[in-house]
């Protein structure tokens, strides 16, 4: 729960909610975080924590944490396995604690929490220090019950976070994330020095690029309008973007009570695409990378069934082809490698609307709460 206190020093601006405030303060908190990771001058990151491993050496990376920290944690993944060749596992921590998964020798566990107290996720760091991983920890709150217990404490730099649907805490994980991903890849041989220096430079350019996303909300708004009438909402996307969905049909539920679920894009004709009628709005997050064609079919599969399309995405191409797209969310170009931090912004205000729309309590969410220290 919030805590009087922290609540008390918070104030929400000219917002009307701190979930507004917290979406609109992303451009300085990935800044803030990033500068943390990186040597702006020199383009280069440079971790300023002791690393009681080297990233070299180690056999494995396993993941956990517990919802959006959860979702952080697999596009993570895509980032360690494709730029520092590391082979990633990754799990919710309320599975992990009690799956009790054997853990190779010279492997590090990365737990993700904003608060640093979520129970589950501190649980399965307790079983990988018992199993004799390296333990880091990413967290928001550095003096945490999970930021103590751990071996290196990487920060985010966002500030309290009020609303309990996080927003600014992903975004600035990711920002974390795709720093230490980079060192990762440096240290491990993979990353070439021009190549490390494209992906810092991505990072660089992301707080106005995400300035940029933020004035798309009127359109946005108008969107969200629609998405309030739907009593069930589909969220697909590929690759990196596969947790984008999923974290966009959290933050839908969570704050409007509308049904939503995140699917890979692949995975629509093993299921979803049952579903698919005039009256389900299906939000396809698609920036141009490698896999856009392959999404963009999924989503015609979905417009030939009479299925409301958004999409989401930086391509003016997918936008020409237009057939079938109900709405288009045109993104500012950007390096694919931080399109997920990117995208996050109109995944968060097309909940942040459609949840005003509903008239619900958007910064307390019926029976959720901000920090879940118990089981
Ligand atoms: C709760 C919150 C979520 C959060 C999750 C994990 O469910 O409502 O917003 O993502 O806990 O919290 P943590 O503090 O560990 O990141």
């Amino acid at each position: 729960q919030i805590s009087s206190a922290s609540a008390a020093l918070a104030d929400k601006g000219n917002h009307r909610h701190f979930m507004a405030k917290e979406i609109y303060e992303q451009p300085e908190t990935i800044s803030h975080t990033l500068a943390h990771y990186v040597d702006l001058a020199a383009e280069q990151v440079s971790l300023r924590e002791k690393l009681p491993f080297d990233f070299a050496k180690l056999s494995r990376l396993t993941i956990t944490a517990c919802g959006t920290a959860y979702y952080a944690g697999l596009v993570a993944k895509y980032w360690f396995e494709r730029y520092a060749r590391l082979a990633v596992d990754i799990d919710v921590a309320s599975e992990f604690r009690y799956r009790e998964p054997p853990l190779p020798e010279n492997g590090l566990m990365l737990v993700i929490s904003q608060s640093g107290e979520t129970a589950d996720t501190l649980a399965a760091l307790r079983y990988a220090a018992k199993e004799g991983q390296h333990i880091a920890a990413l967290v928001n709150v550095q003096e945490s019950t999970i930021a103590r217990e751990a071996d290196v404490v990487f920060p985010t730099l966002c500030g309290p976070e009020i609303g309990v649907a996080s927003t600014k805490a992903f975004t600035a994980q990711l920002t974390a994330l795709a720093s230490l991903a980079i060192a990762a890849g440096q240290a491990r041989g993979v990353l070439e020095p021009s190549e490390a220096h494209a992906l810092v430079r991505a990072l660089i350019e992301l707080p106005s690029a995400v300035s940029e996303a933020l004035r798309s909300e009127g359109a946005i708004e108008e969107i969200s309008r629609g998405l309030s009438r739907a009593s069930d909402v589909l969220y697909l996307g590929r690759g990196q973007m596969f947790p984008l969905a999923l974290e966009g049909a959290l933050k839908l539920k969570e704050i409007s009570y509308i049904h939503a679920e995140g699917y890979a894009a692949g995975e629509l004709k093993h299921g979803p695409i049952a579903l698919v009628n005039e009256d389900m709005p299906v939000v396809v997050v698609a920036p141009s990378d490698e896999l856009i064609e392959k999404t963009l079919s999924n989503m015609h599969e979905v417009a030939a069934r009479g299925g409301k399309i958004i999409l989401i995405t930086d391509d003016e191409g997918a936008v020409q082809a237009g057939d079938g797209i109900t709405d288009i969310l045109l993104m500012p170009k950007a390096h694919p490698f931080v399109a997920p931090i990117l995208s996050a912004i109109p995944v968060q205000l097309l909940a942040y609307h459609t949840a005003v729309f509903m008239g619900t309590d958007v910064d307390q969410p019926r029976n959720l709460a901000k920090s879940v220290t118990v089981e």
